[in-house]
């Protein structure tokens, strides 16, 4: 166990000063998949504890801005200035105020709704996600915790992410991936898996990377046939911790 948590990239991640050894994910996703740009807004969900958007604020530069979302707070400070944190759950927090860090003075919520509210049409360029449920220890259950997240980001897309915008997010593997693949297909051109080599090798963690969103009324269409045939999300399992 002591091997398994201080393995190569946990020691990686205390020289070059990173959160978490999940940093390194993130670095060879870009690195292989091209995700980030300079000037990008990217929307990080799950941020916390903030390597994510410690290797993102470096990679969309002083001209981008990244806005990284956990249930738990991130008191990190950043080394640039492109950095803001939501202590929120992703599937409760009102668009209007992950919008509202759009706005020209990045002041979220009703105060500059009007000006990078959904209507404004202003909206993220990126959205990663290394949500990651509390894991019971149960496969079937832990899968099934990790693509309800996928899925709530997938209904986010619309009012968050530009046309033409990208995403890379977190998915244990299970039955259900490859209806959240198909889903992908339907929002985005281009959709991949993608296994990092940072990725433990006992984890069935897998990153669904997509390119190309293919706008508002996609995912409307999106919406309207899954509320036609889905039932509702079953409740949240409980919960007993995570790791990176
Ligand atoms: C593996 S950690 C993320 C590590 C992060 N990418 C980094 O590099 O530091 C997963 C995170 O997802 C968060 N999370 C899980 N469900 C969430 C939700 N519904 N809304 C917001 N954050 C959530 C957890 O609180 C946890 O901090």
């Amino acid at each position: 166990m002591a091997r398994e948590l201080h393995d190569h990239y946990f020691r990686e991640a205390k020289r070059e000063g990173y959160l978490s050894r999940a940093a390194y994910k993130l670095i060879e996703i870009d690195t292989r998949k091209g995700l980030l740009r300079r000037g990008d807004c990217v929307l990080d969900c799950g941020a916390a504890p903030g390597s994510w958007l410690q290797v993102a604020s470096k990679r969309v530069g002083p001209h981008g801005l990244v806005v990284g979302i956990d249930r738990r707070p991130i008191d990190h400070v950043f080394e640039l200035d492109n950095v803001r944190c939501v202590h929120a759950d992703l599937e409760e927090v009102e668009t209007e105020e992950l919008l509202g860090y759009l706005s020209d003075d990045n002041t979220p919520g009703p105060s500059s709704a009007a000006s990078s509210g959904p209507a404004s049409g202003k909206r993220f360029d990126v959205i990663l996600s290394d949500m990651a449920p509390d894991t019971s220890g149960d496969h079937t259950a832990d899968h099934f915790a990790s693509a309800r997240l996928c899925h709530a980001v997938l209904d986010r897309c619309g009012d968050l992410l530009v046309e033409g915008g990208r995403l890379a997010m977190k998915v244990l593997e299970g039955e259900s991936y490859a209806e959240l693949l198909a889903r992908c297909r339907m929002l985005f051109e281009k959709v991949k898996g993608f296994v990092p080599k940072a990725s433990r090798h006992k984890s069935t963690e897998i990153y669904v990377i997509a390119w190309g969103f293919r706008g508002r009324g996609a995912a409307e269409a999106d919406l309207a046939g899954r509320a036609a045939v889905q039932p509702p999300l079953p409740p949240r399992p409980r919960s007993t911790g995570w790791t990176t």
